[in-house]
Parts: C-alpha cells; sequence; structure tokens
C-alpha cells in the first residue's frame, strides 16, 4: 500500500449550480461558476505552480506563482483569484510566465535555508516541488544578504515545531487556522522583509490561544510547521484510511506509516465527518498505543488481593469461562452477564452480546451508552420512532438559528465546533443553553445571541417555556404539524404548555433564566429560518434527561424544524461508537436495530441464524447488576473496553458491586480502574491494529482499518469469539466483514450495508438498506420514522436531589479538549501538558464565602461521598454551580455523584449533585485508601514499564 496523495485543488469547491465552460492550455474545460482559474486547471488534470493556495482555504493571492495569461486581457492575473468565465481561453505556460516564476522562486528560495537533504519535509514540500516545476536551476541574488535563515525554532508544543528560518510567509497556516479551525491563534505581524508568523501575543505555540489541531501544520507548504515524528523519524511511505477512536465526530485519517511504525494521522479530506480537518487527540494523542503501561499478556489471580500471573490466552480464557460456567451452574443462569463497549468496534460489540444471549443464555447486556445517551434513544425512539440524530454534519451549514443544549462542542467536539464557527461567523445566529458560559458564548469572532445560564436541573422547564412562547405567540409551525404529526396529541401538548405556570416568567425564579433571554431566544429559534439543535449529556445525565430529550423534539416538529437540511435535532454522541454500541442490540431489552427481545418474530430470526433459543425476558442494567451484586444474586461480569468504576456513579457502589463478585473479567488495553477488581484481565487492541467499523454521531458507519499487527496478538472479536467457544458456543468468522454480513442478514437499518459498500463510497449513514442503498443523510424528510411524529407533554419534575444548609452547591461535570472520557488513553499521551488534574470551578463569591483560594486544595462532599482537588475561582460557572472534569482516577469525582438516574432509562444524573465544598488539606481517606488498592494492581504494570 502506497501513500494516499490527495490533489490539493488549491481553491475550494464553489457550490454555484450554473456551468461555465472555458479553454485552459487549448483544452475545454466545464465547471461550477466561481470556480477559481486554478482548479478549474487543476480539476483538468493541468496543475499550475502554486504556493499560496490550498483548497482547504479561501483563496489569498500573495506569492504571484500561478500568473496566467487570459486572451484579450491585459496582464498576467492570479488564476488562484480570478474566477472562470465563460468562453475566456486562459495560457498557463508562456515564456512571459515562466520567466516571472522563475523570478518569484528565485526570491523566495534566496532566503531559504538550502538544506534540502537534511530537512524534515525532504520530498514532501511544496517548495521544492515548486523549485522544480518552474525550472529554477540557479540564484541569482546568491545567499549572502539578509536572511531569516538563522531564526530560532519554537518546540514548546509536544507534536510539531515552528522553524521560522523556514516561513515563506504564505499566510496558509494563519487562514486555516482562522477559517478551518475558528481559533485565530495566529497572525503575520511586522511588515515587508520582518513579517513573520506569530501565535498569539508573540508567544511560544504552547502558552498562546493555540489548541493544537493541526490545521497549520497540515496547511504549511514547507517544513516550518511539521510533526515531531516526521522530524525524529522520517517522512512516511504508505497509508491506510481508518476513523478515530476518541469522539462521536468520527474524523476520518490517513495513518501514515513507514514500515509498523506509525509517524503521523493526516486528517482525511474525504472524511464526510471531518472534511479534512481534525483535533488535538485525533491528530496527535495516539502514543497511548504503544505506552510501555500497556498490558500484552493474559494474567489471572484467583483474589483481588494476589498479584496478577501471567498466563497463555488459553489458560486465561479458558480459566474465564470455567468460572462463568462454575457461577451459573452454583447461582443460576442470571448470575452472570457483560458490558459492551462504546469504544469497541460495532462488529466486536454485536459479538459481546451475542456471546451473553447465545453463551450465557441471558440478556444481561449493558453498554457504557446507559451512562450517557440512553435518554437519546429513548426521547428520539418515542417522538420520531429512531433512536438516532436526525442530520448529517454538513447539515449545519445550512443552519440559520443554532440552539447548543448542555454540549460544550469546542471541547467536546472539537471539529463538529470548528464546523458550526464557520456557520457562525457566516451570519448564522447562536442560542446556548447550559450553566455554564462555554467559549462559544463569546470567542473570537463568535457571539452567542442568547445565553440561557440555567440552573442545573431545570432543562426541562426552560424547554417547555421555550414551547409556551412558540405556542402563545402564534409561532407554530401549523402546516407542517398537521401534516407530519399527531394533531389531537399537538393541541394536548399545546394546552399544557401554554398554562402560564410554564411561562417564562413563571419558571425564572427556580431556573434561574432571565423572562425576557428566554422569549427572545424562542422567537429567534421558531422564527430565524432553518433552526438546528444540538445537544449533548447536559441534556441526557439527568433524572428528567429523557423528558428533555422529548421536550427538544416537541421544539423542533412545533417549528417544522425536521425533515430537511439544516434543521433537526443533534445528539452529539461523547464516546466514537456510542451510537454503533447501541445499535448493535447492547441494551438488556433490545435486539440489534432498537427491537424489543420480547417480539417474537425478531427473536426467532435471530434463533435460527445462531441455532440457539433466547430469552424473552430483559436482562439487567448495569446499575441493576450492581446492585445484584451487593444483594448476592450476580457474581460474574465480562466487561470489554469499559472502566465502570471511574466512568459510573458513586464509586463506592460500584467498587462494592463488583468487590462481592467471584469473577470478574476485564478486557482492556491498561490495567484500568475497574481492572483493580478483576480476577482475569485480557489485553484488548487499539484500533490502530484492528478492522472493523464505527458508527459517528450522524450515525455514518465508517471502516476502521488495521494499520499494525496487534501488540497483543489478537484482535478484541477474536478473544470474544474464543470466549464464546470456551463456554461452548462456537462462532465462525475469519474477519469481521462477516460479522457485519450477519448484522445487515439480522438489523433491516443495516441490510445495505458490507464491507464492499464501505469501501467504495467511503461511509454509508444508516437506514442503508432497500429503499436507501446508499443510506440516508438526513432523517424524517416528507414523513418520521413512526409515521405521524409524537409531542409528549413534559412536565417538569424537580430531581429529589437538592441543595440545602448541608449541600448548598450544585455540582455539574464535563469534560475539556485535551483529555478524553475517563483518561485511560490520553493520560498517556502528552496531551496531559495541558491538563495535569481535575480542577473544580468555582464562582469568586461562593469561593470567597468559604475562604478558598485560587489553586487551593478544597475538599467537595455530597450525601455520596467526599474527595478532594484543587479549585479554579471562574465566572465561567454562575453563584451556586461548581464544575468539574472527570480525566484523572485520582480525583475520583464519582465518588461524590449519586445514584439518581433517568426515570426511563437509569441514566445517572451526572449533571446534579448538591455538595459542599471546603478547604482541604490535600486528599481524603477514601483517595488515599483506593490509591493503595490501585498500586497493589498496578504492581505489574509497573514492573512491566521498568523492564
Ligand atoms: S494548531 Fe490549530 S489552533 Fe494551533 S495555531 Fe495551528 S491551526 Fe491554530
Ligand atoms: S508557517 Fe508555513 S504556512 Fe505559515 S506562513 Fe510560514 S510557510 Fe506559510
Ligand atoms: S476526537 Fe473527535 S473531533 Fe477530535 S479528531 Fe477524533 S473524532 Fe475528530
Ligand atoms: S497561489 Fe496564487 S498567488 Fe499564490
Amino acid at each position: 500500500m502506497s501513500l494516499v496523495h490527495e490533489p490539493d485543488y488549491g481553491t475550494p469547491a464553489s457550490n454555484a449550480k450554473e456551468q461555465v465552460t472555458l479553454t485552459i492550455d487549448g483544452m475545454k474545460v466545464i465547471v461550477p461558476a466561481g470556480t477559481s482559474i486554478m482548479r478549474a486547471a487543476a480539476l483538468a488534470g493541468n496543475n499550475i505552480p502554486k504556493l499560496c493556495a490550498t483548497d482547504m482555504v479561501k483563496e489569498f493571492g500573495s506569492c504571484r506563482l500561478c500568473l496566467v495569461e487570459i486572451d484579450g486581457r491585459n496582464g498576467t492575473p492570479a488564476s488562484c483569484t480570478t474566477p472562470v468565465a465563460e468562453g475566456i481561453v486562459v495560457r498557463t505556460q508562456t515564456e512571459r510566465l515562466k520567466r516571472i516564476r522563475k523570478g518569484v522562486m528565485e526570491l523566495y528560495i534566496s532566503d531559504h535555508p538550502l538544506d534540502c537533504l537534511t530537512c524534515a519535509a525532504n520530498g514532501d514540500c511544496e517548495l521544492q516541488d515548486m523549485a522544480g516545476a518552474v525550472g529554477l536551476r540557479e540564484v541569482r541574488y546568491g545567499y549572502e544578504g539578509e536572511n531569516h535563515t538563522k531564526e530560532a525554532k519554537d518546540q514548546s508544543n509536544p507534536y510539531f515545531t515552528y522553524d521560522p528560518s523556514k516561513c515563506i510567509v504564505c499566510s496558509r497556516c494563519v487562514r486555516a487556522c482562522e477559517e478551518v479551525q475558528g481559533t485565530f491563534a495566529l497572525t503575520i505581524s511586522g511588515r515587508g522583509f520582518d513579517s513573520r508568523v506569530s501565535a498569539g501575543m508573540a508567544e511560544p505555540f504552547l502558552q498562546s490561544e493555540c489548541v493544537s489541531c493541526g490545521a497549520c501544520v497540515q496547511a504549511c507548504p514547507t517544513a516550518t510547521l511539521i510533526e515531531k515524528p516526521v522530524y525524529e523519524t522520517g517522512t512516511p511511505n504508505r497509508s491506510v484510511i481508518t476513523t478515530c477512536a476518541y469522539c462521536g465526530v468520527g474524523c476520518a485519517f490517513k495513518a501514515e506509516m513507514r514500515g509498523d511504525e506509525l509517524i503521523r494521522m493526516v486528517p482525511y479530506k474525504d472524511g464526510k465527518a471531518n472534511r479534512g480537518h481534525s483535533c488535538v487527540k485525533g491528530r496527535f494523542a495516539w502514543g497511548y498505543a504503544t505506552h510501555k503501561e500497556r498490558i500484552l499478556k493474559p494474567m489471572i489471580r484467583s483474589s483481588i488481593q494476589e498479584p496478577w500471573r501471567e498466563v497463555s490466552w488459553e489458560e486465561a480464557i479458558g480459566y474465564a469461562a470455567s468460572e462463568f460456567k462454575r457461577i451459573q451452574g452454583k447461582y443460576g443462569r442470571g448470575s452472570a452477564g457483560g458490558i459492551t463497549s462504546s469504544r469497541c468496534t460495532n462488529e466486536e460489540t454485536f459479538l459481546v452480546q451475542k456471546l451473553i444471549r447465545a453463551a450465557f443464555g441471558n440478556n444481561n447486556v449493558d453498554t457504557c451508552a446507559r451512562v450517557c445517551h440512553s435518554p437519546t434513544g429513548y426521547g428520539l425512539s418515542t417522538a420520531f420512532g429512531t433512536s438516532a440524530g436526525t442530520q448529517d454534519f454538513d447539515s449545519v451549514e445550512h443552519a440559520d438559528v443554532v440552539m447548543i443544549v448542555g454540549a460544550n462542542p469546542t471541547d467536546g467536539h472539537p471539529v463538529f465546533a470548528s464546523r458550526l464557527k464557520r456557520r457562525l461567523r457566516e451570519g448564522a445566529k447562536l442560542i446556548v443553553v447550559d450553566p455554564r458560559r462555554i467559549d462559544l458564548v463569546r470567542s473570537a469572532h463568535i457571539e452567542a445571541a442568547y445565553h440561557l445560564p440555567l440552573r442545573p436541573g431545570t432543562n426541562v422547564a426552560v424547554m417547555t417555556a421555550i414551547a409556551h412562547v412558540i405556542v402563545t405567540e402564534g409561532l407554530v409551525n401549523e402546516a407542517f404539524v398537521r401534516e407530519r404529526c399527531d394533531w389531537d396529541e399537538f393541541r394536548r401538548w399545546a394546552a399544557f404548555v401554554s398554562e402560564t405556570r410554564n411561562s417564562p416568567e413563571a419558571i425564572e425564579k427556580y431556573t434561574g433564566v432571565r423572562a425576557r433571554d428566554l422569549r427572545a431566544a424562542a422567537r429567534l429559534y421558531a422564527t430565524g429560518g432553518n433552526g438546528a439543535i444540538y445537544y449533548g449529556l447536559g441534556v441526557t445525565e439527568h433524572s428528567q434527561g429523557s423528558t428533555t430529550v422529548m421536550a427538544i423534539a416537541n421544539l423542533a416538529m412545533a417549528t417544522g424544524n425536521i425533515g430537511r437540511q439544516g434543521v433537526g435535532v443533534n445528539p452529539l454522541r461523547g464516546q466514537n461508537n456510542v451510537q454503533g454500541s447501541c445499535d448493535m442490540g447492547s441494551f438488556p431489552h433490545e435486539l440489534s436495530g432498537y427491537r424489543h427481545v420480547s417480539g417474537d418474530a425478531t427473536r426467532q430470526m435471530f434463533e435460527e441464524l445462531w441455532a440457539v433459543s433466547l430469552d424473552k425476558e430483559p436482562g439487567l442494567r448495569i446499575p441493576n447488576m450492581l446492585d445484584a451484586a451487593v444483594e448476592g444474586s450476580f457474581k460474574g461480569i465480562y466487561i470489554q473496553g469499559e472502566d465502570i468504576l471511574q466512568s459510573d456513579p458513586d464509586t463506592k457502589h460500584v467498587s462494592a458491586g463488583l468487590a462481592a463478585m467471584e469473577c470478574v473479567v476485564v478486557q482492556d488495553l491498561f490495567l484500568n480502574e475497574t481492572a483493580n477488581y478483576a480476577h482475569v484481565f485480557l489485553p484488548g487492541s487499539t484500533f490502530l491494529e484492528k478492522n472493523g467499523t464505527f458508527t459517528n454521531a450522524e450515525r455514518r458507519i465508517q471502516r476502521v482499518r488495521k494499520v499494525m499487527a496487534p501488540l497483543n496478538g489478537k484482535e478484541d472479536w477474536e478473544i470474544t469469539m474464543e470466549l464464546s467457544a470456551a463456554l461452548g458456543f462456537p462462532m465462525h468468522y475469519d474477519h469481521p466483514r462477516q460479522i457485519m454480513d450477519e448484522i445487515a442478514r439480522l438489523t433491516p437499518t443495516f441490510a445495505g450495508v458490507s464491507y464492499d459498500k464501505l469501501n467504495a463510497l467511503g461511509s454509508v449513514q444508516w437506514p442503508c438498506n432497500g429503499k436507501a442503498p446508499e443510506g440516508t443523510p438526513v432523517m424524517h424528510i416528507g414523513g418520521f420514522a413512526r409515521g405521524k411524529g409524537r409531542f409528549v407533554i413534559t412536565e417538569y419534575v424537580p430531581t429529589d436531589e437538592k441543595t440545602g444548609p448541608r449541600y448548598p452547591l450544585l455540582l455539574t461535570t464535563g469534560r475539556i479538549l485535551s483529555q478524553y472520557n475517563v483518561g485511560a488513553q490520553t493520560r498517556r499521551t502528552a496531551n496531559v501538558v495541558w491538563h495535569e488534574e481535575d480542577r473544580l470551578e468555582i464562582h469568586p463569591h461562593d469561593a470567597e464565602q468559604r475562604g478558598i483560594s485560587d489553586g487551593g486544595w478544597v475538599k467537595l462532599a455530597s450525601r455520596a461521598g467526599e474527595t478532594s482537588l484543587r479549585a479554579v475561582i471562574t465566572s465561567r460557572v454562575a453563584p451556586g454551580v461548581v464544575y468539574t472534569t472527570f480525566h484523572h482516577p485520582v480525583t475520583q469525582a464519582n465518588v461524590v455523584t449519586t445514584d439518581y438516574s433517568d426515570w426511563a432509562t437509569n441514566c445517572p444524573e451526572y449533571k446534579v449533585t448538591a455538595v459542599q465544598v471546603s478547604p482541604s488539606n490535600g486528599p481524603t481517606e477514601w483517595q488515599e485508601l483506593y490509591g493503595e488498592l490501585s498500586e497493589r494492581s498496578r504492581r505489574i504494570a509497573q514492573q512491566k514499564a521498568a523492564e
């Protein structure tokens, strides 16, 4: 496999419908109006020399290398800035043009170090290419004059270097930072000869506002901005197209390799979710894959007090199977279960639920989506009939008003955030509904029209009040509702939301949202053109999570904002394959494609293919498994790629549940926190080491391709298959493509999916079947999946988690750009330079009242438990609200979260915990106790790291 070189057409594509015909060097070319001459020529295979142009950013016209002649026009216009026109005749290679280009290149080269042979970009440098393309053979000005070749490098960023001596001041980096990323971290400072690229206020990159997305590195045509591994190891020689394994955006990447060594991950321009962009995690934070703490050999121990013992795969799998059989023999068939992972592939997830249902013989399977987006599944399927977001990410480019509810895209879904910010800079309006002043409320060239800083736990009241304004002010799209929704249900709902108790004025006192802002925001959403809602865990992780999802769906239906580009209801999924793990039948009550296990026809289909009889009763959810373990009836669990001890609420209860089990099997890359309670550890493989598919937040199924052999010797699906065989239920697959074929056979929404199709089209969005053979980018066009859209009455029920004299503050949690989930991967990369520890954000008033200083240790206590961490004093949070992340196990943020959960799905109420904060001297007793256990369990990992 060779290196994939994506063509660079020099300027972005034009979306114009009108076609224009012109002649370039004697060839007739037909392109959309508005296309640059440079792009038109490149599309015809005629690449005009260029330096300052690249098709990821708008044309700039500074280098003067791309000049052309146009018959009948004077001068030599730049082809990158000159649009095509009907009938023009263009020449790209006349004697005059050749002479000018050589002159331009001479000037560049005279101020450039001539170290091509030892330069990191040797062979991958556009300046070098252009010197060749224009036939430069001599530099008349010499190299002795004043130049920049001695300027010092900036090595501060852990992932790339900036070497100003090689800069040609083409401004591609500056434009990429502005247009693609939207951070505006770079400028060209100085004038003329002194002009240079500067990060922030002429700071080192690491100290500037740069978020390390890598867009500038990708745009740079020279070695000025270059990835450190390329500098240190050399240029790659082959690439494999694959999908990021971090968040639910699902960015496509070229994994660029030399031999079996990964040199860099380059965002793939053909990736339909990311369109050639990335964030710091997918682009740079892949070093965990070869981290020395990775466990590569299976291990067992008969009690969690004992040290781990390395064993063969046969012994580990045999031991796990015999333990599960013993447990089920002694305590009953329902005494064991499993957890699938939203980080693993669709195929791996499908196999784990198959193993539980067919080999364990029960439905005790659940997934980590339980703790994040299970309310999305329930809410959207109730309202629309499908448990998924309605749009593709391209849709945001057509939105006029965007409402973000309980999500922080610049940290959680950065590439989507960049696409959104671009649309906002084009003039779309933004409404932010969030207790915190997230970055989108105000950042470079972006300002939300309204920020509704609601009190945590009052989402339903706020969404219902928005509906109140829409209904009572006559802003309902009645034609849409009459045609597409159940009219009687709508009328009942409209009467409910119109009640005075649901008005903005009535809810103001307990939501904290000013009535006039809420009214204005509601009017904007209802009347501002295409209205799109994007939401996150700030919606779902509440005791009324499912209700809020339905309240959001109500807003979209009432205003007719569903069923076309630019509108819709879009959950921003946390982990890379949350959508897929839910689709694959990971919930205890559903088989793949969200079909209830009690449905005889569906179950029979599976029974026939698997030649086994299946239980028709739903099994246990994760919290029920843990409750049953504490009660003594649940004794064994197989956990693939999930760290429930750190990610699930009420850590003490989770640890008590795990400690009460007789066989805990953990399959993971590292000895994670859950593994402290495990008896069998099966080493997992990274996304770089396996084949499969992930499904992102847009329902987009994309290939994950193996770029290197698994260091542990097996892909995760192979391990599940071996465990199943040892349990007496052999499965037969040679490659994950066969698993996908089985998924397609058993799942109507996946019926048209195959590896051949994914390889041919790049990706497809489900439903993909006979009716939609190439997938469905936008759902519910012309009709809802369930028939008529359903308005559900969304009565606000305050959470039982109440503040009071003992716990007067409300804690809410979230994530940060550089870290991912429980941090098991990102903490093992250089990303820790941006976030060494979790900290508690607290408002200055609350800090002052408690004598808390910025950076000082504080105790965070709730009725569930207490932990200690350091404080950050900031007005990003409102008075009465505190906020932290949960990326570091030592912080144990979930020790304080409670066991309250969503009424419909048991999704934990992470976003609302009544707490008290007080000054502290350091870690709590629990943190120290936990630290000791964790230390004991890690002994083997540390020994290995030292070897
Ligand atoms: S890495 Fe991204 S944020 Fe940083 S300067 Fe480059 S484009 Fe801007
Ligand atoms: S750093 Fe690279 S992209 Fe930026 S101006 Fe210099 S040469 Fe151009
Ligand atoms: S973490 Fe998300 S946004 Fe970042 S590169 Fe990966 S998929 Fe894209
Ligand atoms: S590429 Fe057109 S002016 Fe630089």
